[in-house]
């Protein structure tokens, strides 16, 4: 049975431009993305303003793109689907009045997307480079982005029980900080991956906030601790973008400290949460789902309570157009559609408890 047959989707809800065609909300057409990456590294993070003038800039070659991998036109497209939130406003408004203007020209229905649900759709994505099981009903989810850590329970497709969020920062939110405390580029996330894999000693430990029996995360604490840490060891100078006083080796065991701790909890409470619900696969997704040791860790102990843990590939972990392609795909099939008036939903909440 066809599931929304060919969607083009279009994803600006923060920093990278994105479009991809998608099939069935399943096999991926073309995927292209055009990060901003390096050009707010240069600032130590997003300027809002300068990121939805480079999606301007970059939407319409990342959507040239897109037909060319795929080598199909209009007459092939069954929807338009777009994210309408939650993100930074100017970023979304510049893909949804794109993705308007796309299907009122050519005739095509609008499907807005949760971006969060993009992330967890994200796992229904086949992939060509391996094989990939699809989610089994019911699962524990677990997305940790920039923006966003919560653990949600799917007990059907589109149905969503919040579990717990974050109390403060998002995962990603706490890396790329504790990556600037350390002195690392911006993103923090990926660099402090990088600097723990070198780690050797492994001799710092830094606190978890476990919150007694609760779902819910903390990282503002760890942050502080790191802080505390890295202010003492480098002599109450501290570290900025740019050169660290901490030494190569040092940075990596410091990272790697924080890192453990992170992925700690992160695990604990998903398995936790996936037992309680008796899920029967367990879920990972959001651009910190690109992390190896969360990857890892999660994978092993998913599989030692015997359930297999489906997380997408790295690149289809981080915003792309691809995630808003498979939950469009339901959306679309349960009829959901917008109209000319769609607008930027910033905060919009995947669920409620
Ligand atoms: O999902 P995403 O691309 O954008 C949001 O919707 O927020 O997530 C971006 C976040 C950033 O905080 C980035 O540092 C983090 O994901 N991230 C990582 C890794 N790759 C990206 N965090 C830890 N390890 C990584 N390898
Ligand atoms: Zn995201």
């Amino acid at each position: 049975m066809t599931r929304g047959g060919l969607i083009l989707a279009v994803e600006s809800s923060c920093d990278e431009t994105g479009i991809a065609l998608v099939e069935d909300g399943r096999r991926i057409h073309s995927n292209v993305v055009a990060s901003q990456v390096a050009m707010h590294a240069a600032a130590g993070g997003i300027v809002p303003e300068v990121a939805a003038r480079a999606h301007l800039r970059w939407i319409v070659p990342v959507l040239d793109e897109a037909w060319a991998e795929a080598g199909v036109g209009w007459d092939d497209i069954s929807a338009v689907a777009v994210t309408e939130g939650p993100g930074l406003a100017g970023s979304l408004l510049v893909g949804i009045n794109f993705a308007k203007t796309l299907a009122y020209v050519h005739g095509k229905p609008l499907v807005p997307v949760n971006h969060l649900e993009g992330h967890l759709y994200a796992a229904w994505l086949a992939d060509e480079a391996r094989e990939v099981p699809e989610p089994i009903f019911p699962l524990v989810a677990l997305i940790v982005s920039g923006g966003h850590t919560f653990l949600v329970e799917m007990r059907d497709h589109l149905q969503y029980k919040l579990l717990g969020e974050t109390v403060d920062d998002a995962a990603g939110e706490a890396f790329d900080k504790v990556g600037r405390l350390l002195g690392l580029p911006y993103p923090g996330g990926p660099e402090i991956m990088r600097a723990a894999a070198g780690a050797t000693r492994h001799d710092v430990v830094f606190p978890r906030a476990w919150l007694r029996d609760s779902f819910d995360f903390s990282f503002s604490g760890l942050k502080t601790a790191a802080r505390r840490t890295i202010a003492t060891e480098t002599g109450g100078q501290g570290t900025s973008t740019g050169e660290s006083p901490l030494g190569e080796d040092r940075v990596a065991e410091l990272a790697a400290g924080f890192q453990d701790s992170v992925v700690d909890v992160l695990v604990t409470k998903t398995i936790r949460a996936a037992r309680a619900a008796g899920a029967r696969s367990v879920v990972l997704g959001g651009g910190v789902a690109a992390n190896r040791v969360l990857r890892d860790r999660l994978a092993a102990a998913a599989e030692a309570a015997g359930m297999p843990l489906v997380v997408p590939r790295p690149a289809l972990c981080t915003d792309n157009g691809a995630m808003i392609g498979a939950a469009a795909a339901r959306r679309f099939e349960a009829g959901a559609r917008a109209g000319l008036d769609l607008d930027a939903k910033p905060s919009l909440p995947l669920a409620r408890r």
